[in-house]
C-alpha cells in the first residue's frame, strides 16, 4: 500500500482504514474533499491484461448498480497501475468518501436506532431485490455485509470489489472464481437471489450485535416476505428454535451439509442472544470463520463445530 501510495503522490497524505477482504483502504483528503483509495493487490497471476479486464468488470459493475438504483460512491475513478517494486500491476479506485462504517454506527446504537438503520440498509439494496424479481432486468449480485454500507445523511453501498455481474456468458460470483462447483453455486446463492442476500444481512446484523436479534429477524422477514422469499425465513432456527425442544434442535443440527454455513451461522447467532457470557463475541467470530464454505472443507473442522453447536442447545 505504502509503495502505491508513493506512486499516487499520496504518501503521508492519506491514512490507514481497516483493510476489507479484497481491498486494502486508505482515507485521504484532497482540497479539502475527502476520498478513499482502495488498491486491489494484483493476484501473483495478474498482468497488465488481467488488470485491464477486472477494471473494466468494475466499472460495468458500478453502472449497473448505479443505473437500477443502488446508491454506491458518487464519485468513482477506477485504473490500473503497474507496481514498480513487483513489476505485477494492482487495480486502484479511488471514490467519494460517504461516512461512517455502518457496522461501527450499529456496534453502539440502541435498538430503535438500530431498526432505522437496517431500514434504510434495506432501502439502499430494495432497487437490488426489485430487479431479483423482474424477469429480463440485469443479473447482479451484492454482498450487504453491515461494513460494506457506509453512513452520513444517506446510506451508501459501498463495496464493489468484487464485482459481481454477468458478463457475456460468465456470471461472476467472487475473486478468485471458486473452483469447487458446490462453493460456486453457494458464492452465486448468497450474492445474487433475494434469499442468499437477506440472509447474509441477517447473519452479519446479528454477528454484530446479537443482543437485537430479535429486532433484525422481524425486518428482514418483512423484507423477505415483500419479496416473495419470506417461506425460507420462517424456517431459519433463529425464528423456529424458540418453539423447538432441545431434542429437536439437536437433530436439525445432525442433519447439517458443510454448505449450510448459513444455517450454522444463525444458529451461532440464537445461541449468542440466548447466552452473551457463554457465547461471546470472539465465540461469535470463530463460528463466523470455521463455517465458511470456500469449497475444499476438513471434514473434521465441520463434525466439530456440528459438535458444539449441538451440545450448547
Ligand atoms: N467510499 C467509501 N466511503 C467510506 N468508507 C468506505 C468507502 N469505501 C470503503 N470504505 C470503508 O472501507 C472498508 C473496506 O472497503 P470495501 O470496499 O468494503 O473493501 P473489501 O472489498 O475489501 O471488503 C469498508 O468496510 C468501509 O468501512
Ligand atoms: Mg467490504
Amino acid at each position: 500500500m505504502e509503495r502505491v501510495l508513493a506512486q499516487l503522490n499520496l504518501k503521508g497524505k492519506a491514512h490507514m482504514m481497516t483493510a476489507g477482504s479484497h481491498c486494502e483502504v486508505a482515507l485521504h483528503i484532497l482540497d479539502g474533499h475527502q476520498c478513499v483509495v482502495k488498491i486491489i493487490r494484483g493476484h501473483s497471476s495478474m498482468d497488465t491484461l488481467g488488470a485491464t479486464r477486472l477494471v473494466d468488470d468494475i466499472v460495468s459493475y458500478q453502472r449497473l448498480l448505479s443505473d437500477i438504483g443502488v446508491p454506491i460512491p458518487r464519485e468513482r475513478n477506477c485504473f490500473p497501475l503497474e507496481d514498480q517494486g513487483t513489476q505485477s500491476t494492482n487495480v486502484v479506485l479511488v471514490e467519494s468518501y460517504e461516512g461512517e462504517d455502518a457496522g461501527d454506527c450499529l456496534a453502539r446504537m440502541n435498538d430503535e436506532q438500530a431498526r432505522f438503520l437496517v431500514r434504510r440498509m434495506l432501502c439502499a439494496i430494495s432497487p437490488f431485490l426489485r430487479a431479483r424479481r423482474r424477469s429480463g432486468g440485469p443479473l447482479l449480485g451484492i454482498d450487504p455485509k453491515p461494513n460494506n454500507f457506509a453512513v452520513n445523511d444517506a446510506v451508501t453501498y459501498v463495496d464493489t470489489v468484487p464485482p459481481r455481474y454477468r458478463r457475456d456468458n460468465e456470471t461472476l460470483v467472487d475473486l478468485p472464481i471458486p473452483t469447487d462447483p458446490n462453493a460456486w453455486k453457494l458464492a452465486y446463492w448468497r450474492a445474487y437471489t433475494p434469499e442468499g442476500v437477506l440472509v447474509v444481512l441477517q447473519t452479519q446484523l446479528c454477528r454484530v450485535r446479537p443482543d437485537l436479534l430479535t429486532t433484525f429477524v422481524k425486518e428482514i422477514s418483512a423484507a423477505a416476505s415483500a419479496c416473495g422469499v419470506g417461506a425460507y425465513f420462517e424456517c431459519l432456527p433463529s425464528r423456529v428454535f424458540p418453539t423447538m425442544s432441545a431434542l429437536e434442535r439437536k437433530a436439525f443440527v445432525r442433519s447439517l451439509e458443510p454448505t449450510d454455513m448459513y444455517l450454522m451461522r444463525d444458529i451461532a447467532c440464537f445461541l449468542a442472544h440466548r447466552d452473551s457470557r457463554k457465547f461471546d463475541q470472539p465465540w461469535l467470530d470463530a463460528v463466523f470463520k470455521q463455517s465458511h464454505f470456500k469449497g475444499s472443507v476438513s471434514r473434521d473442522g465441520f463434525e466439530h463445530l456440528k459438535g458444539e453447536l449441538a451440545n450448547a442447545l
